[in-house]
């Protein structure tokens, strides 16, 4: 039986921060700790913060802009957050309102209504409660019968959704799977950590996977196959967790956010993914000259390229490995997801390309797939 994705759908929060409002912002905040902690910075009992930059940003990320849930709180120099309105439970919650939307336009893609579905994965690296599911919420605001779960496997959680979504089918407790990203990442971001103040954007995304069907409509894409790989590493982490309040720990100290050792991901994570491709490619048969595109996770411009070239032996053409994050900057899981719902228009019947996510854990997801 073959697998395919029959549709995906988008939602794009309506703000966005440029690279040169975010500077400002983070400046802004700069100069006043500079100012208040003066005494103690001019006995040497403190370092002062530095500026950030707009041209380090650009250059060592290659991120110009991204979306966000809330803008005004985030460049409040005085708050660095963004400011969400507390709902009640009563009320749909945040994640399921923007899964709800991107689930739609998925399904409006894919030729399916909801009555369609069998099941629903909410899959990404930060879920807004620990229970009830937010997959069951969003099952239940769009009438989907059957089953709903959350996972996350951080930035991997939709590629390892997939591969859930294909064995569900494959085995026949279901004939067609939503899969949901709604990822908030400007929540989980330190807006006061120079070093990685600028690296994240929110977005959703949603994906309709099925049973290949020979009478289809839809614009399909076949999976050809999926493999996954994690290896335990502290260089990305985020200690946030239900444990906080019984270990007396600080809930709003900085572990509670998104830490990285930036460099260490990059060297390291590199070798990971463009050895995982490789050895997917052989074991379907086939090899990177195959390959028509690269839909790869979203975090660094550098980091991508680098990989297009370990893989190609050459420089990626803009077309081969299409770039989200200028616009978008990291969204987690749905980053390749991004990638892969706006640059597949032009591929042929027969063409095929790969999704391919990596990060926390680390964890990396290869999806092969085929224009059918
Ligand atoms: N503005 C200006 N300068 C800055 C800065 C900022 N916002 N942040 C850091 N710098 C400076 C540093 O102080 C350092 O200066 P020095 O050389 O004088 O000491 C220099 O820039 C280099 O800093 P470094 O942190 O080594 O930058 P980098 O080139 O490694 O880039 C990342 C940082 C985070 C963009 C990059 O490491 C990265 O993207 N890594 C992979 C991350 C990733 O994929 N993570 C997965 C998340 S899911």
């Amino acid at each position: 039986m073959k697998v395919v994705v029959s549709g995906t759908g988008l939602y794009t929060p309506s703000e966005s921060i440029s690279n040169e409002e975010l500077v400002k912002s983070f400046n802004s905040y700069v100069d006043s700790y500079n100012e208040q902690h003066k005494e103690k910075i001019s006995q040497g009992e403190i370092e002062p913060l530095t500026h950030s930059s707009e041209e380090f940003i650009k250059k060592a990320s290659g991120i110009e802009n991204r979306f966000v849930v809330d803008k005004k709180g985030i460049l409040d120099p005085n708050r660095m957050m963004p400011s969400i309105e507390r709902r009640s439970n009563e009320d749909v919650s945040l994640q399921a309102e923007i899964s709800a939307i991107a689930c739609k336009e998925a399904l409006e893609n894919s030729n399916n209504s909801v009555k369609d579905i069998d099941a629903v994965i909410c899959a990404c690296a930060n879920l807004q409660r620990a229970y009830p599911a937010v997959a069951i919420e969003i099952q239940s605001i769009l009438g989907i019968e059957g089953y709903a779960y959350d996972m996350n496997v951080a930035c991997s959680s939709a590629t390892f959704a997939y591969q859930n979504a294909v064995n569900d089918i494959i085995s026949g407790v279901a004939k067609k799977v939503l899969v949901v990203d709604p990822e908030i990442c400007s929540a989980h971001l330190n807006f006061k950590d120079r070093d990685g103040h600028f690296i994240f954007g929110d977005v959703c995304t949603a994906s309709v996977l099925e049973r290949s069907e020979a009478d289809s409509e839809s614009e399909n894409f076949e999976i050809i196959g999926t493999k996954l790989k994690t290896v335990f590493s502290n260089n990305i982490r985020n200690n946030f967790g239900f444990l906080n309040r019984s270990e007396d720990s600080d809930l709003f100290s900085d572990d509670k956010l998104f830490i990285q050792q930036g460099r260490r991901v990059f060297r390291e994570v590199v070798p990971i993914v463009s050895s995982i491709i490789e050895e997917h490619l052989e074991e379907e048969g086939l090899s990177i000259d195959d390959l028509k595109r690269l839909w790869l996770h979203q975090a660094n411009l550098g980091m991508n390229t680098l990989i297009a070239k370990r893989l190609l032996g050459r420089e990626p053409t803009k077309l081969e490995m299409p770039i989200v994050l200028d616009k978008y900057a990291n969204t987690s899981s749905a980053g390749s997801i991004i990638a892969f719902h706006k640059y597949r228009n032009d591929l042929k019947e027969g063409d095929i390309g790969v999704i391919c996510s990596f990060g926390a854990g680390y964890s990396v997801g290869s999806v092969i797939v085929q224009k059918s």
